[in-house]
């Protein structure tokens, strides 16, 4: 099985972003933990700043990959695009967020993810995307 974790913007900037949200480790070393223990599902991984490439990415993991953990990180909430391209494609995404965004800032209560996406998951921390792995098993 092969899944492609795709990363929004800032997300490049784990382990020294706002750590008391998000974390100390970088998502590098935390994707190594995930490769060692799902060793049976092909994973990879991409981090983008840009919305479109973003999009790229999703449409290109249709044809790619069996499915996509998503967190579009602040596009999440302004991005019709990116909502367009997971509605787009046939392959299930699950929406994850490191933080639980219901308990932060209103705006961070939107998402134009969320109607298309097989599930969300929010609020564990990078555990987020251990449990939308163990999803897809
Ligand atoms: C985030 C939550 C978003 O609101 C925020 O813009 C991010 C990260 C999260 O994983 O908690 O950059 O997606």
């Amino acid at each position: 099985m092969k899944i492609r974790i795709i990363n929004g913007p800032n997300l490049n900037l784990l382990g020294k972003r706002e750590p008391e949200i998000y974390g100390g480790h970088s998502f590098e070393d935390y994707f190594k933990e995930l490769q060692a223990k799902f060793k049976n599902i092909e994973l990879s991984y991409i981090q983008s700043n840009v919305e479109g490439e973003l999009i790229t990415h999703i449409q290109e993991a249709d044809t790619t990959c069996d499915g996509v953990i998503l967190n579009a990180a602040a596009y999440t909430h302004t991005s019709v695009g990116i909502g367009d391209a997971v509605a787009a494609i046939g392959i299930p995404v699950i929406e994850v967020h490191i933080s639980n965004t219901f308990g932060r800032e209103e705006f961070r209560h939107q998402s134009f993810i969320s109607k298309y996406a097989k599930g969300v998951i929010l609020g564990f921390g990078l555990q987020s995307y251990d449990l939308a792995i163990q999803s897809f098993l």
